[in-house]
């Protein structure tokens, strides 16, 4: 199995490049954002408290995250060729957890990938794309909160996957398929 972490700061295109990914390597997409975007739009329980965060730049707890992930891994189906987690894992605990997961199904993580980005370039996308995407947590102010919480509290995420020799960082500017053609050229 093939089991990508695409990783990297807000807007540094993990969902972009993910769609391509999949495309070329039949993997089954996983991103918490994503899911919880889906939670917001139904109005659910979870979705209503996951808004609480979102829209201030926060991260949502990791005990609720983790829930959504265990859960959805569970359901795969026995033919499935490897998952992508897109935003997740967020924090170290988050991390250990996603081992603990994998190793115990026998599917263990393959590598994180982690998309480079400036943080004059990840705020000039994300303005952008704030101008039609009629996401809560586009606009400049919460943009800002999120590098913040990046910065903090998940690039050490970064650190805790080269100590398991599973890391590969790739330049993230550029078009959207030379960014493609790099992180292709480091999964084959
Ligand atoms: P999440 O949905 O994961 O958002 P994010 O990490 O802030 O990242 P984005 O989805 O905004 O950007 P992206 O990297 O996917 O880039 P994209 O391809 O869209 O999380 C949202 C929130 O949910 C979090 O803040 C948190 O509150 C909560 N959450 C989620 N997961 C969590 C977790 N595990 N734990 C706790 N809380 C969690 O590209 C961005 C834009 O740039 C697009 O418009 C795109 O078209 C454009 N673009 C992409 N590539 C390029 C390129 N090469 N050149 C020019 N433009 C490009
Ligand atoms: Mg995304």
């Amino acid at each position: 199995m093939l089991n990508i972490i695409i990783f990297g700061a807000p807007g540094c295109g993990k969902g972009t490049q993910s769609v391509l990914i999949i495309e070329k390597f039949g993997l089954k997409h996983f991103s918490t954002g994503e899911l919880l975007r889906k939670e917001i739009e139904a109005k659910t329980a979870l979705g209503m408290e996951a808004d609480k965060y979102i829209s201030k730049g926060n991260l949502v707890p990791d005990e609720m995250i983790i829930d959504v992930i265990t859960n959805a891994v569970q359901q795969l189906d026995a033919d499935c060729k490897g998952i992508i987690f897109d935003g997740f894992p967020r924090t170290v605990k988050q991390a250990e957890e996603l081992e603990k997961l994998m190793n115990g199904l026998g599917k263990p993580t393959t590598v994180l990938i982690d998309l480079q980005v400036s943080n004059r370039e990840l705020i000039s996308r994300l303005l952008t794309r704030g101008k039609t995407s009629g996401r809560s947590d586009d606009n400049l102010e919460t943009i800002k909160k999120r590098l913040d919480v990046y910065a903090t509290k998940t690039t050490p995420v970064n650190e805790y996957y080269q100590s398991l020799n599973k890391y590969a960082a790739i330049d993230g500017l550029g078009t959207v398929e030379e960014v493609f053609e790099r992180i292709e050229a480091k999964l084959r």
